[in-house]
C-alpha cells in the first residue's frame, strides 16, 4: 500500500492521540528499517526502547515462531512451560524471588502499587497507603499510574485521580515530608519521559537507607531505563541498592507486548489468589520471544 493510502486510513480511522512522522516501516533488518517509499531508515528510536535486538533478529524470530507452532495462548487457569521457564531466567538473573506477568509498563506499575498497599495494610492495617512519586517522573497511562505520574502536563482534563499519591523532588528532605503516610517510593533510577535524567547517586542511596528503615517500599521503574540501557541488566544495579519490587516491559519481549513485575525478598508472598490477574499475562508467545531476548 502506499504511504498516502495508509497516512488516510489513519486518519479516518484511528483515534488522534499521536503525532506522527511521515512515514510507513514495513521491514528492515537490525537497526536499518525499510520504508514503504522504499527507502532505507537508521534507526536511533529501537520503537521506543522496545526492539532492542532490532528488526528481524533470526533468533528472535525462531523461538516466537516455534511457540507459534505449538500454543498461541493458555489461560492462567493452567500451566506453560515458556511463562515458568521465563520468571525462573529473570529470578536467577536480577535475584528477584517471583514474577507477575502482564502486558505492558503501566500494569507493571499497576501490580507494584497494589503489591505495596498489600504489603502495608497487612503489617500495619489502614491509613499507610500513599505512594510517594518524584517529579518529574513517567509511570504509565491509566488512571492510577497516571496520577503517579510526576507531570502535571499529563494530568489536565483527566481529574478526579484516585488519591493516595504524593510528590517529592530528588531530595531526602523532600521525600520524608511526602512519605509520612507512605507504603512505597516509587522511582526511575534514570527519569526517561522526564529528560533521560539520571537520579544522583548519594539521593539513591540514602533513600534506599531510608526506606529500609522505615518498611518502606522501594520500587524501580525499570520499563524504559532497563534490559541493558546503562550497561547493567538493570539500572538500579549502578547504584548499589538492592529494591523490593522491580517493573519491566518495553524491550523484555524483543517487541511483543509484556510486562513483569518482580517481587523481591519482601514482598515475594505478598499477593495471594484472586488479588491480581491479566488474561494475556505470561503468554506464551510472548514469554518464548522474551526468553531469548533475556537468556545468558
Ligand atoms: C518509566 C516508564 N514507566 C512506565 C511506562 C509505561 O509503559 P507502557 O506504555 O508499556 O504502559 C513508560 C512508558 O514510556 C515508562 O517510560
Amino acid at each position: 500500500m502506499e504511504f498516502s493510502e495508509i497516512e488516510r486510513l489513519d486518519g479516518a480511522y484511528l483515534a488522534h492521540t499521536y503525532s506522527r512522522y511521515p512515514v510507513a516501516f514495513c521491514g528492515g533488518k537490525g537497526a536499518t528499517l525499510l520504508g514503504v517509499d522504499g527507502k532505507e531508515y537508521t534507526d536511533f528510536g529501537a520503537g521506543i526502547a522496545v526492539n532492542i535486538f532490532g528488526v528481524n533478529d533470526e533468533g528472535w524470530k525462531e523461538a516466537v515462531k516455534a511457540q507459534l507452532d505449538k500454543i498461541q495462548h493458555v489461560s492462567n487457569y493452567y500451566y506453560s512451560e515458556p511463562t515458568a521457564r521465563l520468571a525462573q531466567l529473570l529470578c536467577t538473573k536480577t535475584g528477584a524471588k517471583r514474577v507477575f506477568f502482564g502486558n505492558s509498563g503501566a500494569e507493571a506499575n499497576e501490580c507494584a502499587f497494589k503489591t505495596a498497599r498489600k504489603y502495608s495494610f497487612m503489617k500495619y492495617g489502614a491509613g499507610r497507603s500513599d505512594i510517594v512519586s518524584l517529579n518529574g517522573s513517567f509511570h504509565g497511562r491509566t488512571l492510577f499510574t497516571l496520577t503517579a505520574t510526576g507531570q502535571d502536563e499529563f494530568h489536565k482534563y483527566f481529574d478526579p485521580f484516585a488519591g493516595g499519591v504524593k510528590y517529592a523532588d530528588a531530595d531526602m528532605e523532600s521525600v520524608k515530608r511526602a512519605a509520612e503516610r507512605a507504603c512505597a517510593v516509587v522511582i526511575e533510577c534514570v527519569q526517561g519521559e522526564g529528560g533521560v535524567k539520571a537520579l544522583p547517586e548519594g539521593f539513591v542511596r540514602d533513600l534506599a537507607a531510608f526506606c529500609r528503615e522505615n518498611d518502606v517500599l522501594l520500587i524501580c521503574d525499570e520499563v524504559q531505563c532497563g534490559l541493558g540501557r546503562t550497561g547493567k541488566f538493570f539500572a538500579y544495579e549502578n547504584y548499589g541498592i538492592v529494591p523490593d519490587l522491580v517493573t519491566v516491559a518495553k524491550g523484555l519481549a524483543g517487541g511483543l507486548p509484556i510486562g513483569a513485575c518482580l517481587f523481591y525478598e519482601k514482598t515475594e508472598d505478598v499477593l495471594g489468589p484472586g488479588d491480581h490477574g491479566s488474561t494475556f499475562g505470561g503468554n506464551p508467545v510472548a514469554c518464548a520471544g522474551a526468553i531469548e531476548i533475556v537468556k545468558p
